[in-house]
């Protein structure tokens, strides 16, 4: 075999591994076998620059920054459908289109398709090779956005994904999609850029819609992209069946990523009994669907019904009842969080939002509220999305009769009645009063909670109650609970009183890092936590550690460092850690007869060249078990370089980093002295 051909199996190979795991879910070949083959291209590709391919899986983010997106025009034109609310407008669709048949009572067959919300993309494929993505824009002209494009993991760069499919690739081809952001994945998103400081997303779609439009395709290769292919546009050298349904098959044996939820219905009933399970299982769904698209299944006859305006008759968007709904702003409120935000929040005319009653909403912060210039009185829409928080879209200034009222940020803790602190350069305001009572609460039951030290019998009202009597002063009071005083309380029985100590009781052997948790240092929450114990063994050690330290471990950032220092830094902070330990509860992390062996915990390796009587996936493996890491690329986190014969440019970078180099001996000797 030839070198290059050798590279054409290696890409086919790895693109079809990446089909099997981002678009089947199904992967058949295991993370370190993956790893070995994609090491292989790159060691290759490394060697031989020139025989570097756009289809190739390591090219995926590999172009510069943009000045500014080009302009393409679609080779058709990309169109958007009519909308109905409810499956009276379905049968009205079916009656209005009924003239334009060849006969009006003919029977016709329907393909469901769930609603991506998301945003169209347009992909051209020439010779089956992904050669150009596009926004929808007009529906004329769009955006040239391919390089960000190419970096959504699910997008074939080249089809048929599979080299063995018997669909081979046709000449030309336009299909189109849509992008969004998993529901879950957008969490994590959001959570991620909290940890950062960075504004958060609204909701996943105008996530979705930043990240496409990111001029640099490195920052959209960090954003979790993904997609679903549901249409063709045009296509020639190919044949094409007629029903949708089939197109759907064809997609999916190209190995376009297509959603498991369309659904072929024989008659219009089974289009409204689609809809209504639909609307039952929305919100269960790890992506945002704000509605059905049906479409005839023939697709031909479709066509032939022509358009009504812009919209063409051949299908319909179908959509959910409103999650966003439109009612009066009577009061915001103030929380106060366990940190001392003081968060506003919007005390609503009830309403119902696809089956849940919702009275409160969050109004993020109130720079948000001045910039959208919500009032008190005002009329304002609300979305609920998924199990998210309801939150304020905005207000309907046109609704205003003058009687609103502007809604000042409060000067003083409505909670303490200290002066609240606005931070240069954050947009939340605090409370700084460490023994405000509202915010005591707060800690106490965050402290107590299942992520936490998770105490059985320890809820939201017991937290409020102990605190408001005075019980407990600070969050290490819970430890020091007397019997006799809980037994006088009024609801407090023997059996809850002692199910309550019990449960304190038994949380003194939590592991330190939910301890950590517990304390409710900005920043580390139940991500964190272990990694910083894993790191330091425990509470004491971590205490001690230098902002530089904790800076030098991966998933730590510099804000994180900082809260860290800060908070053991200050003295009440320190006696509060004394008064839990002498409550006698466990600072330091269990050696565990596995953490023994892990000679290699908290080293990172990269792996290059041939190692002598070894492959690099045993090498792995070798140093995964013994508590080791392996990364792809030297950086300066790069503990050891592990080289063999042939090493090649990781080998120089690990050099020019000072990285130190090992052969497979010395790492064995570091494993068995
Ligand atoms: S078909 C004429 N199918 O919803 C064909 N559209 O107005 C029109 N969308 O902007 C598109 N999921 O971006 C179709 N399964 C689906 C869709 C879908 C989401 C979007 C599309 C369009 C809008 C419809």
């Amino acid at each position: 075999m030839t070198l290059k051909e050798r590279l054409t199996q290696l890409r086919d190979e790895i693109n079809y591994h990446r089909y099997r795991y981002y678009v089947l879910n199904a992967p058949v070949i295991s993370d370190a076998e993956f790893d070995r083959l994609y090491q292989e291209l790159v060691d290759l590709e490394t060697a031989h620059p020139e025989l570097i391919t756009p289809d190739s899986p390591t090219q995926r983010a590999g172009a510069e920054p943009l000045d500014a997106f080009e302009k393409v025009t679609h080779p058709a034109p990309i169109l958007s459908l009519a909308n109905t609310f409810d499956v009276a407008g379905l049968y009205a669709w079916r009656k209005r289109i009924a003239r334009y048949l060849p006969d009006p009572e003919m029977a016709l067959d329907y393909v469901a398709e769930p609603k991506f919300d998301g945003l169209t993309a347009v992909l051209t494929y020439r010779d089956g090779r992904f050669t150009l993505g596009a926004t929808r824009g007009n529906g004329e002209v769009g955006e040239n956005v391919t390089q960000n494009l190419r970096t959504i993991p699910s997008l074939p760069l080249k089809i048929p994904v599979d080299p063995a499919s018997d669909r081979p690739s046709p000449p030309y081809l336009v299909v189109r999609g849509e992008v969004f952001i998993p529901l879950d994945k957008f969490e994590e998103l959001n959570a991620r850029r909290l940890e950062e400081e960075k504004p958060l997303y609204m909701n996943p779609r105008n996530a979705a819609a930043g990240s496409l439009r990111q001029l640099d395709p490195q920052i959209t290769a960090q954003r979790p992209l993904s997609l679903f292919v549901y249409d063709l546009i045009v296509w020639d050298g190919v044949d094409i069946p007629d029903t949708q349904w089939e197109r759907i098959q064809l997609l999916r044996q190209w190995g376009f990523p297509v959603s498991p939820d369309v659904r072929y219905c024989p008659t219009l009933e089974d289009v409204a009994r689609a809809y209504e399970e639909w609307i039952e299982k929305r919100n269960r769904i790890n992506y945002e669907v704000d509605g059905l698209v049906v479409k005839i299944n023939n697709q031909p006859l479709a066509a032939s019904l022509g358009f009504a305006g812009k919209d063409p008759r051949g299908a319909l968007a179908l959509k959910f009842p409103a999650q966003e709904k439109t009612t009066k702003l009577r009061d915001v409120q103030v929380n106060v969080g366990r940190t001392g935000v003081l968060a506003p929040t919007a005390v609503l005319e009830p309403i119902e939002l696809s089956g849940v009653i919702v009275r409160h909403a969050t109004l993020h912060n109130y720079d948000e509220i001045a910039r959208k210039d919500i009032r008190i009185g005002d009329s304002v829409t609300v979305k609920r999305a998924g199990d998210v928080i309801p939150y304020v879209i905005g207000p309907i200034p046109d609704l205003r009769d003058g009687s609103e009222r502007v809604i000042e940020p409060p000067t003083h803790c409505p909670f303490c009645g200290e002066p609240v602190i606005h931070p240069p350069g954050e947009v939340a305001i605090y409370c700084d009063n460490p023994a405000c009572p509202e915010q005591l609460t707060r800690r106490v039951e965050y402290f107590v909670s299942r992520p936490a030290m998770d105490i059985d019998g320890f809820g939201a009202k017991t937290a409020a109650l102990l605190v408001e009597i005075g019980l407990i002063h600070d969050v290490a009071d819970i430890y020091y609970l007397d019997r006799e005083k809980l037994l006088a309380l009024e609801g407090f029985q023997e059996k809850k009183v002692d199910n309550l100590l019990h449960g304190i009781e038994a949380s003194k052997e939590r592991p330190p890092h939910r301890f950590l948790i517990g304390l409710g240092i900005r920043y580390v929450g139940s991500v964190v936590a272990p990694l910083l114990i894993q790191e330091f063994g425990g509470i004491d050690e971590l205490a001690a550690a230098t902002q530089a330290q904790l800076e030098e471990i991966e998933g730590i950032g510099p804000n994180t460092a900082v809260a860290i220092t800060t908070w053991f830094s200050l003295p009440r902070n320190r006696e509060l850690l004394e008064k839990f330990r002498r409550a006698g509860l466990c600072f330091k992390a269990e050696i565990t007869a596995r953490e023994t062996a892990d000679t290699l915990a908290g080293l990172t390796f990269v792996i290059t060249g041939t190692l002598p009587g070894m492959t690099r996936p045993e090498a792995r493996a070798f140093i995964e078990q013994h508590g080791g890491k392996v990364t792809n690329s030297v950086s300066k986190k790069t503990n050891y370089l592990l080289a063999g014969e042939k090493a090649g440019s990781k080998l120089s970078k690990a050099k020019a980093l000072g990285v130190p180099i090992l052969a497979l001996a010395d790492l064995q000797k570091m494993v068995r002295p």
